[in-house]
Order: C-alpha cells, then structure tokens, then sequence
C-alpha cells in the first residue's frame, strides 16, 4: 500500500489534467464517472460540475476513489450510464473497479463556487497491475468522444454532435473492436437522448 501526495507518480497521476474514473458511494450505491484530478506543480485539484451523482457523493463524504485504466470503454461506458455491481470490488472497504491498474483514495476539501472546486491529496492507494501498450489514437479518440458526448447530452449544441460524427470516423479506422465498440455504444446512447 502506498500512502500520502508522495506516492502520486508511482500511481500514474503527473503535472496535467489526469483522466480518472471515480468512484464514489451514496447509502451503499457505488458510482463510477469519468473525473479530471489537476496537477499543476503542488497544486491537485478537481472540478466538479452539479448536477451529477459524483458531485453530490463528493460533497456528502468528502472523498472519492480515483482507478487509472487505460480503457477507454470504460470511460465511454460511466460517462453516460452505471456500471452493474459486478465491474466492482472492494478494497480496503473501499469501491474499486475490478480492471483498474491502480486506484487511490482521495480526500476532498470543497469550495463551492459556480462550480465546486475541491482542493484533494491522496491518502492511499494500491498499483494492481502494470500495463504498457503502443499508444492508440482510437483508445484517446474515445475519451474525447465521451467529453464531447457528455457535453451533447448536457448543453445540446449541435457541434458537439458534429464532432462525434467526426470522432467516430476516426476510431473505427484507428481503434480495435474494443474501442469501436464504445463508440458505437456512445453513438446509441446520444442519438436515442436525440430522439426524446
Ligand atoms: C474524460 C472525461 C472527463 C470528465 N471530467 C469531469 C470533471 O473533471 N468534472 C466533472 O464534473 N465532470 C467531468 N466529466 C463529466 C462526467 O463524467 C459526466 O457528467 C457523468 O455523466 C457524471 O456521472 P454521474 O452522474 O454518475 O456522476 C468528464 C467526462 C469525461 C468523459
């Protein structure tokens, strides 16, 4: 086990916007949502926006579980849906996801301004695995299509439909089946909220 900000590079997370999936819980409920940790230097940080389960999860306990993954599906998948209880497990109590590489568990002091910023350190975490692979243009395509997807459902602007579009053409040239398979999920997801 490795504990406090000093452990945060051998988890994954360096200066950036760090893609995580968070996991938080309410009354026994696990939730798994894409989440952004900011290192600026020092400075971690989150941002969250209202409106979502993590965002009241965060503001009632106060912490959040972050899973470094490097599958995009599974960004794709909690962006717009839940994951059933089987795609997690318990560690140390806390809900981790079964295909994590890695996970720690994040303290949370929150600011609430238009949007709540949280001031966050790491308390502990674990590597489960390590991972390498050639890097995939497909793989990052669909975490900017699960941004743009998340932004569609939310704001509703066209361009981020259009985009999309774009996105897709490129993943299924680009991606393997894992990848175009997100897509098309996404793609079904956001058209049949199109459809409403
Ligand atoms: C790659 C990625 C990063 C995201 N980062 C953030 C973030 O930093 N803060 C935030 O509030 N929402 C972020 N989102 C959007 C939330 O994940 C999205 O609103 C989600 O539907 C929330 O689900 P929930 O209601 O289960 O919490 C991000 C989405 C993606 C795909």
């Amino acid at each position: 086990m490795l504990y406090g900000n000093e452990a945060l590079e051998e988890l994954g997370i360096v200066d950036g916007i760090n893609e995580i999936i968070a996991t938080t819980e309410s009354h026994g409920k696990v939730n798994a949502a894409p989440l952004g940790i900011i290192k600026d230097g020092d400075s971690l940080y989150i941002r969250l926006f209202s409106g979502t389960h993590t965002y009241d999860n965060v503001l009632q306990n106060g912490w959040f579980v972050a899973n470094i993954t490097h599958d995009a599906w599974l960004f794709a998948e909690t962006a717009l849906e839940d994951l059933t209880p089987q795609y997690f497990e318990r560690r140390e109590g806390l809900p981790v996801l079964k295909d994590a590489e890695a996970w720690g568990l994040f303290e949370c002091e929150t600011f609430p301004l238009d949007i709540v910023i949280g001031k966050v350190q790491l308390v502990k975490g674990e590597v489960l695995r390590r991972d390498f692979r050639a890097f995939n243009r497909g793989q990052s395509l669909v975490i900017e299509a699960a941004v743009a997807a998340t932004r569609y459902m939310a704001l509703r602007v066209d361009s981020y439909y259009e985009e999309l579009m774009k996105l897709q053409r490129i993943i299924n040239r680009c991606g393997g089946p894992r990848e175009r398979e997100a897509m098309e999920r996404l793609m079904d997801r956001v058209d049949s909220f199109s459809h409403i």
